[in-house]
């Protein structure tokens, strides 16, 4: 069953999300609440953890491949969750998300060539395409009223114009939180194939939609250049520092090179840890997972009520999907050193800066609310205090 139980002092200081020399770095102090990593604060799903005890009990660590059960696993939870029918055989397993994410802009496109990225995005994605020597080529989302909405316009330019190979979707997108819709989708594939554009679909937090919207996969528009990375359990189970990435296409073509490409780097041999964490999650967590969304859910709904009710200065992008959720912060008037002293050192709240995903403007934030309601009801507590003496 999902808990959320108290944190336990101690454990913590080496995490990322927690440790004082990022947070000096990023905040100018550490005396303040982290909600800056896309992770979360909350025990994971007991079958998994039965299932590590029963592999450190086993007390033997041989060589052990098991990845065709986890194929399987993950094949059966996405036709479950998602009506997505994934032909096992077409997996390749890398150490990660971002490793897949970086092979595959290796495999798919040369030096100098571009690869599409829909701004504000995933800070990482950028990151990975400059250092594969690959340029990076912004089609900035659109905001329309509430809600970000790809530019169609801009984005069959750019892929006209700017000899992009590959284009880098981000579904459901971190941090706007939109879940794009097949009809999106289907505009998308249909451009792609105009220009012979591969379509690599991070997909990671696939699982994480809210109210009625539903997630819909890039391999369910059936667009033969579609690539996704599907079923990491690193965001909806709670494994960031022991789940791998997982590669998937129909095409068997690029499967077979995908494939090769991870063995001849030896990237697709699964650790023991991951491998029994990821078969459990997939096989026996939905329980806790439906525990998880409800309780994010209800985070979410609460934070974007308490904001829209106290501090109707903030624009709040209420998130399809994804445990995050995207701020506008120009509705308070103040200049960027105020507002991020105002947020770290007056409300003590650690965001994570909008200029990370390539948005210009400094008022935005992102927040990651998968942390206990009581503290989120703290610290926009503090908020509210100090936006009041603003
Ligand atoms: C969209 C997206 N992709 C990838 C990752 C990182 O994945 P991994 O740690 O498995 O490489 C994150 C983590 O926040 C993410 O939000």
């Amino acid at each position: 069953m999902f808990k959320v139980s108290p944190q336990v002092e101690g454990i913590s200081n080496k995490f990322i999300k927690h440790d004082s020399n990022m947070l000096n770095q990023i905040y100018g102090t550490d005396d303040l609440v982290p909600y800056w990593v896309a992770d979360m604060d909350f025990p994971i799903a007991n079958p998994i953890t039965n299932e590590l005890a029963r592999l450190v009990e086993r007390e033997v660590y041989s060589y052990e491949f098991n990845s065709s059960n986890i194929f399987q696993a993950i094949s059966n939870w996405n036709r479950d969750r998602h009506g997505l029918q994934l032909n096992p055989e077409n997996f390749a397993q890398v150490p990660g998300v971002l490793s897949a994410i970086a092979l595959l802009i290796r495999e798919f496109s040369n030096e100098g060539e571009g690869v599409l990225i829909q701004t504000p995005v995933y800070h990482q994605f950028r990151r990975l395409i400059e250092s594969a020597g690959r340029k990076a080529v912004n089609n900035t989302l659109k905001l329309a009223g509430e809600r970000y909405e790809m530019d169609f316009a801009d984005f069959e330019q750019k892929l006209k114009n700017d000899s992009v190979k590959i284009v880098l979707l981000c579904n459901p997108h971190n941090p706007v939180g939109r879940v794009w819709t097949a009809d999106e989708l289907r505009q998308m594939a249909e451009i792609a194939a105009k220009y012979d554009v591969v379509v690599i679909s991070d997909e990671v937090h696939a699982d994480i939609v809210f109210d009625d919207h539903q997630f819909n996969s890039i391999l369910a528009t059936g667009y033969e250049s579609a690539i996704s990375i599907i079923g990491s359990p690193a965001k909806n189970f709670g494994l960031n520092s022991i789940s791998n990435g997982y590669i998937y296409s129909d095409n068997e073509a690029y499967i077979a090179k995908i494939k090769a490409a991870s063995s001849s780097m030896a990237l697709d041999h699964g650790n023991a840890f991951t491998t029994f964490a990821t078969i459990a999650a997939y096989e026996k967590g939905q329980e806790w997972f439906e525990g998880f969304l409800t309780y994010t859910q209800n985070n979410v709904d609460w934070v974007v009520g308490y904001v829209a009710e106290h501090m109707p200065q903030i624009k709040v992008f209420k998130p399809e999907g994804t445990n995050q959720i995207w701020f506008d912060f120009s509705g308070l008037g103040l200049a960027p050193e105020p507002l991020k002293s105002l947020l770290a050192k007056e409300a003590k709240i650690g965001l994570t800066p909008g200029t990370w995903f390539g948005e210009p403007n400094e008022n935005y934030y992102r927040i990651n609310v998968a942390s206990p309601l009581e503290q989120l009801q703290a610290s926009f507590e503090r908020l509210k205090a100090a936006v009041d003496q603003i």
